[in-house]
Formats: structure tokens, sequence, C-alpha cells
């Protein structure tokens, strides 16, 4: 009966209906007018804009397959900054691709206090079937306009909860939020003592090698190890991030493990982390990313289903394809839904289940229990088993 009282009260439709009820009742019960706007609301919405407008001011090229982009306010739309963030958050980035209206998250590269100096710094490297980074590199340049979100995500440090010393395990284009965390430490904002284990496979694919080595020469704080799988190199270790790796390099007190990488490392390190002894909360992982599909998942029968979307008050039945989510779907119908991290734990594509059944990977199921009573779901990692209808609140 508790449960089911709670329950009530975390229905997120009620949520939002008492919001609109209190509003009325504030506004219905007040002798004065209510001031529009509150210095807190001014505040908040500086450090939380719901979108930034962007201009690109200089691209760098790494090589043929990874440019960074220096984004600065763009003053025709109206924007003066560039919101401060916690080293390690992302932006999501909106794009329109050919008919596809989508928002693709990117780890901020810079750190924050270069936002305070009103740019940010966001480093694109092109992933295998990556329809957003090969749009990124092939269209960006300098004077392109970008719309991102505010800073969004939880990957960054915390005093209160993470050890001294962190050991940064590194993937790819993983280690962008990790060069965020560094430029952190080098510019006194954050505290903490980073040893970055980045994994490439050749010396050739290793990203951002001299920023690091530039940061490691001003600041002795910051240890980047570079862990080459293809290659035996004098200077580098050969291998992958194992456990026996990691030990080697640890401190030998109290440390926290940050993780950012592609699936394939994820799944590496599901049998190594374990072998470290280290309590839960010494361990974080970013996100995930777009979960793709493997085929070797059991629950899931790859098939093209048919999915009804109500949203703004209009129906649509849209195809989805074999192994594709509700999200990518309606992104290739030209449908705009609201997405953020993709990965199923921002809430911000939460939608309502109408009819059908949907298959959400474990590592990337971010429901609560009020989603499994209300029939909420996020269709950025659901992937339809049969017909479905769903509706998209906006
Ligand atoms: S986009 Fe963040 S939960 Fe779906």
């Amino acid at each position: 009966m508790q449960n089911n009282i709670e329950l009530i009260g975390l229905d997120p439709e009620n949520f939002w209906r008492a919001m609109e009820e209190r509003r009325n009742v504030i506004v219905a019960d007040s002798a004065e007018e209510l001031p529009r706007e509150y210095a807190m609301n001014i505040l908040a919405a500086r450090l939380h804009p719901h979108q930034q407008y962007f201009i690109i001011s200089q691209v760098k090229e790494h090589g043929p397959d990874a440019k960074s982009y220096v984004l600065e306010p763009d003053k025709s739309c109206g924007a003066t900054e560039c919101a401060y963030f916690s080293a390690g958050q992302y932006l999501a980035v909106y794009l329109e691709i050919g008919g596809s209206r989508l928002w693709r998250p990117y780890s901020i590269c810079s750190g924050p206090a270069e936002a305070l100096q009103g740019r940010c710094v966001l480093t694109v490297k092109r992933a295998k079937d990556g329809f957003a980074s090969e749009f990124i590199l092939a269209n960006w340049q300098a004077g392109t306009k970008v719309v991102t979100s505010g800073p969004l995500g939880h990957f960054s440090y915390e005093p209160l909860r993470d050890a001294k010393t962190v050991v940064g395990l590194a993937g790819g284009s993983g280690i962008t939020p990790f060069h965020s965390l560094a430029c952190a430490i080098r510019d006194g904002v954050d505290d903490f003592d980073l040893v970055l284990l980045y994994g490439s496979r050749n010396s050739d694919d290793i990203l951002l090698k001299e920023e690091f080595d530039a940061i490691a020469a001003q600041c002795d704080r910051v240890k980047v190890v570079h862990v080459l799988s293809d290659e035996k190199k004098a200077g580098y270790e050969n291998g992958f991030l194992t456990a026996e790796l990691i030990q080697r390099y640890a401190p030998a007190g109290d440390y926290s493990v940050f993780v950012c990488g592609p699936r394939a490392m994820y799944d590496f390190l599901e049998t190594e982390l374990p072998k470290l002894g280290l309590s839960p909360r010494r361990v974080r992982h970013e996100l995930f990313g777009e979960y793709k599909i493997s085929g070797r998942e059991s629950g899931y029968a790859a098939r093209e289903t048919n999915a009804k979307i109500v949203i703004r008050g209009e129906e649509r039945t849209i195809k989805c394809l074999p192994g594709e989510s509700l999200l990518s779907a309606m992104e290739r119908a030209g449908i705009a839904a609201p997405s953020q991290c993709r990965s199923g734990e921002c809430g911000y594509c939460r939608s309502r289940l109408l009819q059908g059944e949907v298959f959400v990977p474990s590592h990337v199921d971010g429901r609560r229990l009020a989603d499994f009573k209300y029939g909420g779901i996020h269709p950025c990692c659901s992937f339809p088993l049969g017909d479905t209808a769903i509706e998209v609140p906006m």
C-alpha cells in the first residue's frame, strides 16, 4: 500500500500536472502581480541554458580522422557567453543531416577556465559507421553556426565521492573528457592527481598527444601512459588495459577509476575491473554512447516493425528497421524527437509506451520503478520487439 502511494506520486504526468496547478494557484492567490523574472532563475538560465548558439572560430586537424573545433558565442544570435561547466561534461549538438534532425552528445575537450574566456572546444573523431561524425568532419568549418545544449553529464571529479588520485582509462575518442579534466587540474580548477592510461591501436592513432604532452610538461599532477595494442614501441606500453597494468601505475593507497571509451573496451574491462577490488563508488563510467545491437543479446530478435508515434498532438506510423532504436527510427523519419545523452541516462527522451513491447539492454536501462509502472521508456535505448505505439511528450 505504502509503495502504491509513493508510486502514484512518482507518475511523471502527475508531476507536470502538479507544476501547472501550483503555478495557477500562486497566480490566483497573489494580490500583486508576480515579478516576471527572479534573480535566481536568471542565474540558473546562465549556468544551465537550454540551448547555446555558437560559431566555429578555428579548426585544428588531427590527421585524416579527427578535428578540434573552437566554439565561440554567436553574437548574431544574441549569445554573449559560453556556459560554465564541470570538466568531463558534454554538449548535445543539434544536427540536420538530409531529412533527419538529431542531437548527438560530444564531450567538451577544453577546460572550464576557457569557458570563462568565451570559448570551448569539441574534438570529433571519425566513428565506424558514424553518421554524425562523418557529417561533422565533412561540413563543419570556420564560420559554421552550431547549436548545442547546455553542459550535461556526471563524468566529473567530485571530492566528496572520489579519491585524491584518479586512474583514467581511455580508448579512442574517449580521451576527450580526460583532456578537459587534465586542463582543469593544470588550471587549478580541480584538485586531484590524474594517471591516465590511454589505449590506442598504434602510435598514429593517438589523439591529442601533443596537447597532453604540453599539459604533463606544465603540471606534474597529470601523467599519461600510452598503451598500444597493435604496435611495440619504446616508451609505450604494449597490450590492453588489464588489471595488472592498472595496478602497475595506480598508487599504493586509495584511488578512483574513471572509464571512457568504445563499447569493446567496456566489455573487456567488465572482467578486469573487479580484480582491482575497489568499492563500487570508486569506479565511474562515462556514458556508453549510442547502444548498437550486436546480435548476441538474449531476449532480442531483430526484425522490421511498425511504430505509431504520437508527438505534438499528431500521429505518424513509421518503420523501425532491425536493430534500430525507436529514437533512431524517429530521426530517420524526420521527426524531431527530444534527446541528449542517447544512453538512457539523462531521461530527456522519456516517452510513454502505449502499445507493444520493447527490448532495453541492461547496460543502458535507466528506467525507474515509476517508469515500469506507468510505461515510461527511453526511445534512445528501446528496441521494438513487435509493432509499438509511443507518446513523446514535448
Ligand atoms: S537521450 Fe538521454 S535518456 Fe534518452
